[in-house]
């Protein structure tokens, strides 16, 4: 790669942000365990070779539980999602280790099936199809505030059960829990992020309750929470604030991270007029096996999950030649391990028709992504109807005035300007 860092690379910056790859191919080369202080000031090991990302990942000597964490109880609360310790929602499936994990884990796994997922189909192509509609006439859209933002949220409350008419304050919650850009140029103020999620917590905490009540009545509603009441209703050890911090982690774990997907995929597929060709001629035969592999290499070159979640060792253990002592954070480059040019042949090209794609981007071992199959679905779509209905999409930015969000975990961009041909 020519523009390799000459010496250790500066992390974190803005600069940084825009684009990560080049330090993280010096680190692999040169420091691929690596200790750093982040921005909060918390110390981690940051993890960024393949093979040394795969085994840190299934290594149950790691635990995500953040009582390990050897800093003191001020240095903990640096960890994890903002405003989930004040607003009581810690017990969710990212900060668990088994058994309670896998018992948590069986509870909801049936939601995410394949099958489950596949009847939910025709519901994301419709919420696609009403969002590009809102903007079509126009010939310009931001893709970000209009389209990827809101459609993982509309998906994630029908999937969860809460009703249309509140779906626009979690939709507002969501943005500021992610300090978003709000549409009209608002940025969360300081503290907000705390107070969304502490709003969301007292919604969620209600919605149980109502839904709870209401399935003495019926027991026909098939949405999540209802399962997840019942589930608990029939002795599966599953209390009021694990059901609230299930609908949390959901919402937290499949909401930014399918914006970013949306985000980061059309902007590839707009800056390399090649792939998107191909991409297009797949669209035009609705070929959907070469379009999912081609969402699998979106993700894998530029994955909507920057850094894997938080984890701590439980012992000392050795990673790729370094000594990590008991108790210290280990955060896993998973945008670094998947650009690895020993695991992937030429790892800076986009080749949407890539083999052999065994990429990080939904993690690996027990905490892989329990969404993918969603995930897939709403990528897919997003993709291929935009892209259908808006041939000649372009670029409306110059893609050194694109800023992106600076936040430790994801990656992905704040606006996305675009125009196209308006169809009325
Ligand atoms: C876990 C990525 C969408 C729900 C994870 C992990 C990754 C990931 C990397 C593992 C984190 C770790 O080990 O530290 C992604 C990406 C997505 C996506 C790239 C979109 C493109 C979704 C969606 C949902 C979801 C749509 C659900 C609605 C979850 C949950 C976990 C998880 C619940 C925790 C699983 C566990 O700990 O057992 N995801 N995710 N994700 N994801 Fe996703």
């Amino acid at each position: 790669m020519s523009d390799l860092p000459a010496s250790a690379p500066t992390l974190f910056t803005w600069e940084f942000a825009s684009d990560p790859y080049p330090a993280y191919a010096w680190l692999r080369e040169h420091a691929p365990v690596h200790r750093t202080t982040l921005p909060s000031g918390v110390e981690a090991w940051l993890v960024t070779r393949y093979a040394d990302a795969r085994q840190a990942l299934a290594d149950t000597r790691l635990s995500k539980n953040p009582l390990h964490h050897s800093d003191d109880a001020q240095g903990r609360s640096k960890v994890g999602i903002p405003g989930e310790r004040s607003a009581n929602l810690m017990t969710h499936l990212l900060n668990i280790d088994p058994p309670d994990h896998t018992r948590l884990r069986r509870l909801v796994s049936k939601a995410f099936t394949p099958r489950r997922v596949a009847e939910f189909a025709p519901r994301v192509q419709q919420l696609t199809d009403r969002l590009i509609d809102d903007f079509a006439a126009r010939g310009t859209a931001d893709l970000i505030h209009e389209f990827a933002f809101p459609l993982p949220i509309y998906a994630i409350c029908d999937l969860l059960g809460v009703p249309a008419e509140d779906q626009d304050d979690f939709r507002d919650w969501a943005g500021m829990m992610i300090r978003h850009d709000l549409p009209g140029g608002k940025r969360t103020p300081r503290g907000g992020v705390a107070r969304a999620v502490k709003r969301m917590r007292g919604y969620l905490a209600e919605l149980i309750h109502r839904k709870r009540e209401e399935l003495g009545a019926s027991e026909q509603d098939d949405d999540l929470i209802s399962g997840l009441i019942r589930a608990s209703d029939h002795g599966e050890h599953l209390t009021e604030n694990e059901a609230a911090a299930m609908a949390f982690i959901l919402l937290f774990a499949g909401f930014e991270t399918t914006v970013n997907l949306i985000g980061n995929g059309a902007y590839a597929l707009l800056r390399e007029p090649a792939q998107r060709a191909r991409f297009q001629d797949a669209v035009a035969r609705d070929d959907q096996e070469w379009l999912s592999g081609a969402v699998e290499e979106l993700l894998r070159f530029d994955g909507p999950v920057e850094i894997a979640t938080w984890r701590f060792a439980t012992e000392p253990i050795t990673l790729g030649g370094q000594r990590i002592a008991a108790g210290d954070p280990v955060l896993v480059v998973l945008a670094a391990a998947d650009r690895d040019p020993e695991r992937f042949r030429r790892p800076d090209v986009l080749d949407l028709s890539r083999a052999d794609n065994q990429h990080l981007g939904y993690g690996h071992g027990i905490h892989y992504c329990l969404g993918a199959p969603l995930a897939r679905l709403e990528g897919r779509t997003a993709l291929a109807t935009l892209l259908r209905r808006l041939p000649d999409l372009r670029l409306a930015a110059d893609p050194d005035d694109l800023r992106w969000r600076g936040g430790l975990i994801m990656r992905g961009l704040r606006t996305l300007p675009v125009e196209f041909t308006a169809r009325p």
